[in-house]
C-alpha cells in the first residue's frame, strides 16, 4: 500500500493523526495549534517532513537552513504543511573517529522520525558525505514518499589560480609539501581557502558522486545535484523540490520502493561509473539496495564498469570542478550521453522517466561530457577484485590509479593499524621500495570504523625520490577525492579473521587488474598455521551505539549497514498504541 495509506481514516498518513473525530484527534490537532495550523489545515492538507542534518559544526550542509525555508514555501504554495525534523548531523572532517559508522545511525534517526511523525512525504537535506546515504536508507526503509536535496558544491577560493580545490587540492598539497616542494606558509595560506564556502567538496568526491547518483536513481530532481551551494538556482530548485513534495504527499506516491527498483540501481552504477565517482558509493549503493530488497552485488559493479567509460572529466579522475560538469549540462547531459547503457523507462520521483529526463538535456562542452567513444580515460573506473586475499571482493577507482602498477607483484610491507602506519611510514629504517606493497589492516567495519586510511602515504624517503604512486591494499576506505592505486574494503577484512590477518613483512602480493585477482602468494599450509596461531581480537567496545556497531556491522562487500536493517520494511503504527495512551490520559 502506498506510503503507508490508511483507508480507515481518509487515506493518508497524517490524516491517521488528524482527521479523526476522537480524543487523540483532539490532541493532535489542539498540540499543532500551538504552531498555527488549524483544524482546517490539519484535516485538509497534506503534511511534507523536512528532515534536516544542518549543523554549523558541518560548514558542508551550512546552508540547508536556508535551503529549508525555501522548501517550506513551496510546500506551502502547493498547498501542503510542511514541519522540519533536525536530525543528527555528520561531519566528515570534524568527527572522530570517522563519520562512516554513524551513517547507520542517521539512517535510523530517519526512519524512526519519518515512521513516528504524521508526515505524508518527506524531503530530506543532506550535504557532507554520510549524511546522503544515512538519509536515503532510512527513508527507503520507512517506505514514505521523498525527494532528496544535497547542498550542493562549495565554491573553492584556493591560492593556486587553477583548478585545484577542495580535498583532491589537499591531498595533492600534502604530497607537495612532503617532498620538500611547498613552502609552510603556502600550505597555511591555501588551509584558509581550500573550502571556500558553504557546501560540499567541489570536485566528485563522495559527495558530489552521491548526489549525482541520486539523479540517476531517480530520488532527485534533475539537474538538482551540482548547482554550487551559494548559487541562487539552488534556492529555486529547493522550492521546486517543496512543492513537488506537498504533490507526492497529496497523492501517496511513487514510494521509495516504486523508484528504487534493479534498473534504478543500474543507472546508479552506471553514472558513478561514468563520472569516476567514489567507491564510498559502491557500499552506499549495497546498503540502500539491501534496505529494499534489491538483489545486488559486487558482481554487479563489475559488470557495469566494463561497458561504461569515464565520459565526465571532472576530478579527481580529470582536469575540473563539477561546476563545469553543470555547466555542460549536469547530470542530464551525462544521461543523454549514456542513453545506450541505460534503463531508460526507469521512474523519477519528477515524475518522468530516466529516459524522457535524458531526452530533453542538452550536452553543453564536449570537453567536458565526452561521448562515448572518446572518453576521458581508456579502461574502466573501477574494479572488483578477489582471491586468496579477497575471497569475498575488494575494490579498485582504477581511474585514479596508474595503470603502471595494475599487474604487480611485490613483497608486502605490514602496518597492524592506523597508529602504527603513522608512527612507522616515515622511518628511515623502514624496509620499503617502490615495489613494496603496503597493507594496512585492522580498519574495517569491526576492526576500526573503517575510516578513510585507504590512500596509505607514500614513505617521504620514496616521495623524495619522485615516487608518487605504490600499490597499497587495506580494509579501509579511500576518500572519493583522493587518487592512488589503492586496493580497498577488503572483505572479509582482517578483525574478523579475513586473509588480510595473515600477511607478514616480505610476503609475495600480487594483483593483476585484468585478471581480476588479488592474491596473496603463500602456501596454504603456511596460511593454515598461521590462522591457527591467531587469537581472537578482544571486543573494544563494550557499551552504546559502538558496541552495538562492532556486534551488527556487515562487511564491505554487503555494505556495511546493520544485519537487522536488512531487507523492506512494512511496519505500521498500531492504532491500538494511541488507545493505550489515551486510556492512561
Ligand atoms: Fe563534507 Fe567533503 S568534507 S563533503
Amino acid at each position: 500500500m502506498p506510503g503507508d495509506r490508511d483507508a480507515t481514516s481518509g487515506g493518508s498518513r497524517s490524516a491517521r493523526w488528524f482527521r479523526k473525530d476522537d480524543l487523540p484527534g483532539f490532541i493532535h490537532r489542539s498540540t499543532l495549534a500551538a504552531a498555527g495550523w488549524s483544524r482546517e489545515d490539519l484535516m485538509n492538507r497534506p503534511v511534507v517532513g523536512i528532515l534536516n542534518t544542518w549543523s554549523d559544526i558541518n560548514p558542508c550542509n551550512l546552508n540547508l537552513r536556508e535551503l529549508a525555508q525555501e522548501v517550506r514555501t513551496g510546500v506551502i504554495e502547493a498547498g501542503g504543511i510542511p514541519f522540519e525534523a533536525p536530525l543528527i548531523s555528520l561531519s566528515e572532517n570534524i568527527i572522530k573517529p570517522t563519520a562512516f559508522p554513524f551513517r547507520n545511525l542517521l539512517s535510523m534517526d530517519a526512519e524512526e522520525v519519518i515512521r513516528a511523525y504524521p508526515f505524508d512525504a518527506v524531503v530530506l537535506l543532506g550535504g557532507c558525505d554520510k549524511t546522503q546515504p544515512g538519509l536515503l536508507m532510512g527513508a527507503a526503509s520507512a517506505g514514505v514518499p521523498m525527494i532528496f536535496l544535497g547542498s550542493g558544491p562549495a565554491t573553492p577560493r584556493s591560492m593556486t589560480g587553477g583548478p585545484l580545490a577542495t580535498a583532491t587540492g589537499v591531498w595533492r598539497f600534502v604530497d607537495q609539501m612532503r617532498s620538500g616542494n611547498v613552502s609552510r606558509a603556502e600550505f597555511e595560506a591555501f588551509e584558509l581557502g581550500q573550502m571556500g564556502t558553504a557546501g560540499h567538496c567541489s570536485e566528485m568526491g563522495t559527495a558530489s558522486s552521491m548526489s549525482s547518483v541520486c539523479e540517476a536513481l531517480g530520488v532527485a530532481l534533475p539537474g538538482s545535484s551540482l548547482v554550487p551551494a551559494t548559487d541562487g538556482r539552488r534556492r529555486i530548485i529547493a522550492r521546486d523540490v517543496g512543492r513537488r513534495a506537498a504533490a507526492l504527499a497529496a497523492q501517496g506516491g511513487p514510494t521509495p520502493a516504486d523508484i528504487l527498483d534493479a534498473r534504478a540501481f543500474d543507472n546508479a552504477i552506471t553514472l558513478l561509473c561514468a563520472v569516476g565517482g567514489s567507491t564510498n558509493v559502491i557500499i552506499h549503493l549495497l546498503a540502500l539496495a539491501g534496505r529494499v530488497g534489491v538483489a545486488l552485488d559486487l558482481d554487479r559493479f563489475d559488470a557495469i564498469a566494463r561497458r561504461t567509460p569515464l565520459i565526465a572529466n571532472v576530478q579527481p579522475s580529470g582536469e575540473h570542478l563539477t561546476e563545469k560538469l553543470m555547466a555542460a549540462g549536469g547530470v542530464p547531459a551525462l544521461l543523454k550521453a549514456l542513453r545506450p547503457l541505460l534503463h531508460l523507462e526507469a521512474r523519477t520521483v519528477e515524475g518522468r522517466t530516466i529516459g524522457e529526463i535524458a531526452e530533453a538535456a542538452e550536452i553543453g562542452d564536449g570537453d567536458v561530457i565526452r561521448p562515448l567513444d572518446r572518453p576521458v580515460k581508456p579502461g574502466e573506473s573501477l574494479v572488483v577484485v578477489k582471491g586468496s586475499l579477497a575471497p569475498d571482493g575488494a575494490v579498485i577507482k582504477t581511474c585514479a590509479g596508474s595503470p603502471a602498477l595494475f599487474r604487480h607483484r611485490g613483497p608486502a610491507v605490514v602496518f597492524e593499524d592506523v597508529q602504527s602506519l603513522a608512527d612507522s611510514i616515515d622511518d628511515p629504517e623502514l624496509d620499503v621500495t617502490e615495489d613494496s606493497v603496503l597493507v594496512l589492516r585492522n580498519v574495517g567495519p569491526v576492526g576500526g570504523a573503517m575510516p578513510e586510511w585507504g590512500m596509505l602515504p607514500i614513505p617521504r624517503r620514496l616521495m623524495e625520490r619522485g615516487v608518487r604512486d605504490m600499490v597499497r591494499i587495506s580494509d579501509a576506505r579511500m576518500s572519493g577525492t583522493a587518487y592512488g592505486t589503492a586496493v580497498l574494503h577488503v572483505a572479509p577484512e582482517a578483525a574478523v579473521g579475513g586473509p588480510l590477518a595473515l600477511v607478514r613483512n616480505g610476503d609475495l602480493i600480487e594483483l593483476d587488474v585484468a585478471a581480476r585477482r588479488l592474491d596473496l602468494l603463500v602456501d596454504p599450509a603456511e596460511l593454515d598455521a598461521r590462522r591457527a596461531a591467531c587469537a581472537p581480537a578482544d571486543a573494544r567496545f563494550r557499551r552504546g551505539y559502538r558496541s552495538l556497531y562492532a556486534l551488527h556491522v556487515e562487511q564491505a562487500d554487503r555494505g556495511c549497514d546493520f544485519d537487522f536493517l536488512r531487507g523492506a520494511s512494512r511496519e505500521t503504527l498500531p492504532d491500538g498504541l494511541f488507545d493505550g495512551w489515551v486510556g492512561g490520559w
